[in-house]
């Protein structure tokens, strides 16, 4: 997967060059899920897109950007499930952003994920590979090139908390156990973009993630392929939990649709253990 990995490096300076240099408006088309696309988004997807054809472990590709597989042949490996630019909405404000990649092998489900990576631009071009067999390693831009930094690894309990999701739409159990984590001294984290928020709390130490199922969306909102199974397994490689709101594992995640969402928790153990107990979830 080497190939791979190398081909997200150089696909982040790309993407970073054009964050930082393009036209932030509108194009003319909506993505999969209905959404206006920006033209950074449209961009990004195409600088992946380009990037990854003549990569020879790559079988196909699915983007968060575009309806369907594009398939890229028959002798590669794994298929590359991405996000090319999640948050893309919060440029305009200088916002971090990011782009998502989970690397499947065989059906698109989350026991097939074999690896993932994020790349976090802020002020700092960041990127995060986690695997089956290791925790997470944190590289990071310096001078011209990607320089490993360190593992990641979640203490049992952290002090953030980053709650998702419009709150007059969130049900009752759901508010009395965001309320109780600041009663008990949790912090507001809130960005509004999923890479920045939920790379926070994993270099913090640890803390909760959550974006529910709420009465408008009850399946939430992040999509299962390009956002909520690659997070899924740096969490649980880490020494966190990622599950969904029945107390599923994420990694365990069956999507009918390439663009299904759900609802999701991202957290160290003691904030996961205390939502199983607030939603009334079996252990
Ligand atoms: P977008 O790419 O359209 O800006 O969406 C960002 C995603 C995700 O990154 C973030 O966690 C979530 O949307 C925020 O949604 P809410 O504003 O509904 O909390």
């Amino acid at each position: 997967m080497n190939d791979i990995f190398e081909t997200i490096k150089q696909v982040a300076f790309e993407i970073d060059n054009a964050i930082k240099t393009s036209d932030l408006g509108y194009s003319d088309s909506e993505n999969s899920s209905g959404e206006d696309q920006l033209k950074l988004d449209v961009q990004s997807d195409i600088i992946i897109e380009k990037a990854f054809a003549s990569v020879a472990s790559v079988k196909a590709l699915v983007s968060e950007e575009k309806e369907g597989v594009l398939e890229l042949s028959q002798t590669g490996k794994y298929t590359v499930c991405y996000d090319p630019l999640d948050g893309s909405s919060l440029v305009d404000v200088n916002l971090s952003v990011g782009s998502i990649f989970g690397i499947y092998e065989g059906e698109l489900e989350g026991k097939n994920l074999v690896a993932s990576a994020y790349v976090v631009y802020g002020p700092r071009i960041e990127l995060v590979i986690a695997t089956r067999e290791s925790a997470p390693k944190l590289y990071r831009v310096i001078g011209s090139e990607f320089r490993y930094i360190s593992e990641i690894k979640m203490n049992e309990k952290g002090k953030l908390n980053a709650s998702g999701g419009t709150q007059q739409n969130w049900c009752d159990y759901h508010k009395i156990f965001i309320d109780d984590l600041f009663q008990e001294g949790y912090r507001l984290r809130y960005s509004g973009g999923m890479v920045p928020d939920l790379h926070q709390i994993m270099l913090k130490g640890g803390g909760l993630f959550s974006y529910p199922a709420t009465s408008d969306k009850p399946n939430g909102k992040l999509r299962q392929l390009f956002e909520v199974i690659p997070f899924a397994l740096m969490y649980e490689q880490a020494g966190g939990q990622a599950i969904n709101h029945k107390g599923l594992r994420l990694l365990e995640l069956v999507p009918s649709h390439p663009h299904d969402t759900s609802p999701c928790f991202f957290g160290s153990n003691y904030e996961i253990t205390a939502l199983r107990e607030a939603y009334g979830m079996k252990a």
